[in-house]
């Protein structure tokens, strides 16, 4: 869990970096392209710094629709709109004394980027229909695969909340850019794979794969996705890479998978 595998200098570079100031407050941009390890490294970051005792959260800003962004954010009073029939506490105060990632921050909404910007100049919200300031002390990680400085040119997104999180920008370079690793994470979701395999596929447990795969669908799925999306992946579009027994393996454990899963 947490671990970060490379062999590359710049990404050895990065975590070094990262070790440094985990333990501070400093608000951390990552920035890469879909599978160069954003999240892993916002948890990374979490694990180092003394707030590791409390639950690392995180919201997916594109997975969460406009209207109700805000209220997960920041919460709501009690009365505060049609429904809301009781106090709810959001994300920024859940996270208080821990991390909170704000992923895909690209797509939160103009007004929702100033109220962000406030909680990093005062550290303090407001919940939605309320009126207090609420004081919160939260480590923001922000992570995005698009290019903000574009999106600033184009008013898409604030131009003093992109410099303020330019603070301490970390740039995750795509696998094409460090090729010795390819190896090293194609074995290492190999193993994972083969791991999950084994331990499901008992004598006679077959029959009972797909069941007991949707029961920890959400354990099992993603890495799954992603270990086949890996494969697929445009960073490492040129196969050629790997060792021809590698993908072989490779194929037969996911073409195994895909039929026991998923048919
Ligand atoms: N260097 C690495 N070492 C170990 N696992 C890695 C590494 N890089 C990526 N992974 C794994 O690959 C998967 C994708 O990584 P992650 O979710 O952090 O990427 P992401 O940048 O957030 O992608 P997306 O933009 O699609 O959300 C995860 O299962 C993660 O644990
Ligand atoms: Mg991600």
């Amino acid at each position: 869990m947490n671990i970060i595998y490379t062999q590359n200098y710049k990404m050895k570079k990065l975590i070094e970096l990262i070790d440094k100031v985990a333990s501070s407050r400093a608000t951390i941009l990552l920035q890469g392209e879909s599978g160069t390890g954003k999240e892993l490294f916002s948890r990374y970051i979490h694990a180092k710094s003394a707030r590791n005792n409390n639950k690392f959260y995180a919201i997916n800003t594109a997975a969460v629709p406009e209207n109700l962004l805000e209220s997960e954010l920041f919460g709501f009073e009690k009365g505060a709109f049609t429904g809301a029939s009781q106090r709810k506490i959001g994300k920024f105060e859940q996270a208080n004394g821990s991390t909170l990632l704000l992923d895909e921050i690209s797509e939160m909404p103009l007004v929702l980027q100033a109220k962000i910007l406030r909680v990093l100049q005062e550290n303090e919200i407001e919940r939605v229909g309320g009126t207090e300031s609420i004081p919160v002390n939260v480590r923001l990680v922000a992570a995005t695969n698009r290019n903000l400085g574009e999106l600033v040119k184009e008013g898409k997104f604030r131009e003093d909340l992109y410099y303020r999180l330019l603070g301490l920008p970390i740039a995750l370079p795509p696998l094409r850019d460090r090729k010795n690793d390819i190896m090293l994470l194609a074995d290492f979701f190999l193993s994972t794979f083969v791991k999950w395999v084994e331990r499901v596929l008992t004598p006679n447990s077959v029959q009972y794969l797909r069941p007991s795969f949707l029961k920890h669908e959400s354990k099992y799925k993603l890495p799954f996705l992603r270990g086949v999306r890996f494969a697929h992946n445009r960073q490492t579009s040129n196969k050629t890479y790997l060792p021809k027994t590698w993908l072989r393996d490779r194929a037969y454990f996911v073409a195994m998978a895909y039929d026991l899963i998923f048919q």
